[in-house]
């Protein structure tokens, strides 16, 4: 151990102290020991540093920090060096404000497009996630603070996050779900790692040891601290046994109090915890930041950063008569409200206060090459929530007045945010109809669309164009005009696949879950490793986006090593071009997807230049993951390699034998039939059980037994006492009317998707798990029994704590 001798002189009290948070996001010091506290902020596309009272919701304004493009959209870019450079400029904002680690960036997998927090994370492909994140990890990491990629693992949904279990078979769970997390890990080194919420199979992920020790740092190497999610920590001790640091935010000495017993009553080691310890310093002493350093940044060039960001990832999805760019000289009609009030990132902890906003309205007035005339109207939301009535006559007037229409549509705030999932893809009616109306007067009509994840386009076969820029961040706006004045070539593809209908996609069926389980019965076939092998057609597919230029391959070669190839610009303007290598295996035993992407490149090229590039195929490439063995194995013989423009445009076919394992197929004698086909929108229960190679857990709350520490605050509605039902009426009437109010009450969704423990774990000092224990028993009709234990236990809470802080302010004295 590299810090035994300090440890030696940290008193039982002290170590467990050093474990849990100090404040919302800071870490606990020990001054006589030249110990450091640290500072933590979310998030991952910008800084939330509050500045007053702190909460893990975004609630209260942040110090202004620049709001940079949030990760869906970046991951459109491919771009892997500028990822890192967006790193970077993180960094630099870190240091600035003090922050020792960064907790970003979030690398959760789309599961489905409804996720809440879609626009946080970066794809449904791993290898784009993972290389993505660990190009921001080291940007970051680079200025001497640390990463904190999130949330550790298959948490790819909102609703019950806090308690609802991951049930996903083991091959689904390494090739898609952990695979982007060890390539962040192994290829960006982060110092940290949160862990998330959920259970995975029935066991919280902070209390996963085969997850956290095994995998993360036996296989993969990691060396860094686990850090708990805000309120995610179900049983400290469980969770420190099993590889977890530090339990965030502050629950106060309870916590800490239940270590030194664990230790005290033999339930765990003092050299585990010692263990934890040193891991621990090891990062803390690692990320302090010098006291001379600079305090501010060149915001200017920050935000000049943001917009090339927002640039190289915005999508140009149609364009039809080369309607875009736009001609000089034209008279362009600019319709709807995003027009002045940008959508530009999610809501929620990762929510920026940005140090400036750039508009669509005044970039696209101040550039001399084109005449505008604009209109807008209301939120499309009006205040109760209800859907705006637009009033169209003026609208009409400009739009038959105008050679172009430049129409902002989008997903509207409330549609998406941490805490909630999207009910359905469609976009509110009233933008559907302004498009009808629009369309009647005048034909050229190029769509912008914001927003964080797929939708359903209803109108797509008929507007000219279509240009998406997600959600861009701060200069967003500033990006768009240049990518529709052609003064940048739009190079993006989007990181995931677009379906027609949200009924097509393969998850339909499962997500989110029921009440205690959220079943991933589509296996591996998520995104388009389902449209693809199950043939089912989407609006735009994987890896797609258009160019202002075209581009020709040519020439491939492929080794077991990688795919060489070359890229010629065939147009007339300079653009970059983002190839794609995917590797499929038609005769093989083990299901698989058709094709997938194992690698890509980006590269930028002048009219009629010319290059050769080389894709690695790396450790990942081949193989697959063996339940049977518990190991990676590679199945022996012939594979195809793809090299593609998108998922369904490929440009280039070769082929290449690799050695196999020779291990035993783990399937055999198995019924899989919709695996084994793809078609897994509608798996039957059994066949998914096989998969499991377990009986599948029961999804269904037990309404008929008491309540218990897990059980979530929703589920108050079960409860015996009249007065805890009345609680979750009220509760649920305020939920309500936060789902229809069009600006979501993050506080309401917080407590409603809470477990009991939540209380203890969330509310700092005042509550501990023994007085939550109560608390059940007159939630479960003991009233009179219960407010006695409350009160007796709130009394041993006092005392302990006491005696708790007595000991860690003599613990100078004792330790010398
Ligand atoms: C989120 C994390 C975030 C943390 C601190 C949690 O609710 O899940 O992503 O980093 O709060 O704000």
């Amino acid at each position: 151990m590299k810090y035994a001798e300090l440890i030696s002189r940290l008193t039982l009290e002290e170590k467990a102290a050093l474990l849990s948070g100090k404040g919302n996001f800071t870490s606990k010091e020990i001054k006589r020991l030249g110990i450091p506290g640290i500072t933590f902020s979310d998030g991952p596309h910008g800084l939330r540093k509050q500045a007053g009272a702190a909460d893990h919701l975004g609630l209260n304004p942040s110090l202004p920090a620049t709001c940079y493009p949030t990760a869906a959209a970046v991951a459109n870019s491919w771009d892997v060096a500028l990822g890192e450079a967006l790193g970077e400029h993180l960094g630099i904002e870190c240091v600035a404000q003090r922050v020792n680690m960064l907790l970003g960036p979030g690398l959760n997998i789309k599961r489905s497009p409804l996720c809440g927090r879609a626009f946080e994370y970066f794809s449904e492909d791993p290898i784009l996630a993972g290389k993505m994140a660990a190009a921001y990890i080291r940007g970051i990491q680079s200025k001497g603070v640390s990463a904190c990629p999130k949330h550790f693992a298959a948490n790819s949904q909102e609703t019950l996050r806090m308690s609802s279990d991951s049930v996903v078979d083991e091959r689904t769970l390494r090739e898609i779900y952990l695979t982007a997390f060890e390539i962040a890990v192994k290829e960006g080194r982060p110092k940290a790692i949160m862990s998330a919420y959920n259970k995975i199979n029935g066991v919280y992920a902070n209390e996963d040891k085969h997850l956290l020790r095994d995998i993360l740092r036996d296989e993969w190497g990691f060396d860094g601290m686990v850090v708990t999610d805000w309120g995610g920590s179900d049983d400290h001790v469980a969770g420190v046994k099993a590889g977890s640091h530090i339990e965030m935010p502050a629950p106060g000495p309870c916590s800490d109090l239940l270590l030194v017993e664990a230790v005290r009553n033999g339930e765990l080691e003092e050299t585990v915890l010692d263990e934890r310890l040193d891991e621990y310093l090891n990062v803390v002493f690692s990320i302090t930041i010098a006291e001379d350093a600079p305090t501010e940044f060149d915001t200017e060039a920050h935000h000049e950063f943001a917009k090339k960001v927002a640039a190289e990832s915005i999508v140009l999805l149609k364009n039809e008569d080369g309607i875009l760019p736009l001609p000089h000289g034209a008279r362009v009609g600019l319709i709807g409200n995003f027009v002045r009030k940008p959508r530009y990132q999610g809501a929620g902890s990762s929510i920026v206060n940005p140090t400036k906003l750039d508009t669509a309205l005044e970039c696209l007035n101040a550039c001399p090459e084109i005449e505008v005339v604009a209109s807008y109207e209301p939120d499309f939301l009006q205040s109760d929530g209800k859907p705006t009535e637009i009033d169209t006559i003026n609208m009409k007037l400009l739009a038959r007045n105008v050679e172009v229409v430049l129409l902002f549509l989008g997903l509207t705030e409330d549609a998406e945010s941490e805490g909630m999932d999207r009910r359905h893809m469609a976009l509110k009616r009233n933008q559907l109809d302004l498009f009808r109306k629009i369309f009647s007067v005048n034909h050229n009509v190029v769509v912008i669309l914001s927003g964080g994840s797929a939708m359903e386009l209803p109108f797509a076969d008929q507007c000219k164009a279509i240009v998406h820029g997600y959600l861009g961040g701060q200069a967003g706006a500033a990006a768009m005009t240049d990518v529709l004045l052609g003064r940048v070539t739009p190079s993006g593809k989007l990181a995931e696949s677009w379906p027609v209908r949200y009924e097509d996609t393969p998850a339909f069926r499962y997500f989110p879950g029921a009440e205690k389980t959220s079943e991933y019965r589509e296996g591996p076939f998520i995104g388009y490793r389902y449209y693809d092998t199950a043939k089912i057609p989407v609006r735009f597919p994987f890896g797609f986006g258009l160019s202002y230029t075209t581009f020709a391959y040519s020439d491939l070669r492929v080794t077991e090593n990688g795919a060489t190839f070359s890229i010629k610009n065939t147009g007339k303007v300079p653009g970059a071009e983002i190839a794609q290598v995917y590797v499929g295996k038609r005769d093989g035993k083990i299901f698989r997807p058709t094709k997938e992407l194992k690698g890509f490149t980006k590269v930028f090229l002048n009219p009629g230049e010319e290059k050769t590039l080389t894709v690695p195929l790396d450790d990942k490439a081949f193989r697959y993951f063996n339940v049977k063995t518990g190991k990676w194995e590679f199945e022996e013989g012939a594979y195809e390699v793809y090299v593609a423009a998108s998922s369904e445009d490929i440009k280039l076919t070769g082929a290449v034998e690799v050695v196999g394992t020779d291990a035993p197929d783990p399937y055999k004698g198995f019924s899989l039939p919709s695996y084994r086909a793809g078609t897994v929108a509608d798996v039957p229960a059994e066949e998914f059980a096989v998969l499991l190679g377990r009986p599948i857990p029961k999804a269904k709350w037990d309404r008929a037994r008491p309540l218990e520490r897990n059980d979530t605050i929703s589920q108050l509605c079960y409860a015996k006492s009249r007065a805890a039902r009345f609680v979750f009426r009220r509760i649920e009437a305020m939920k309500r009317k936060s789902d229809v109010s069009g600006k979501p009450d993050l506080n309401i969704y917080a407590i409603y998707n809470m477990p009991f423990r939540g209380i203890a774990k969330l509310m700092g000092p005042m509550v501990d798990l023994n007085m939550v224990d109560s608390i059940l028993e007159i939630v479960n009709g003991r009233f009179w029994g219960g407010l006695i234990h409350l009160i007796s236990a709130w009394r041993r809470k006092g005392k302990a704590e006491k005696a708790f802080e007595r000991a860690l302010a003599d613990a100078g004295k004792e330790k010398g």
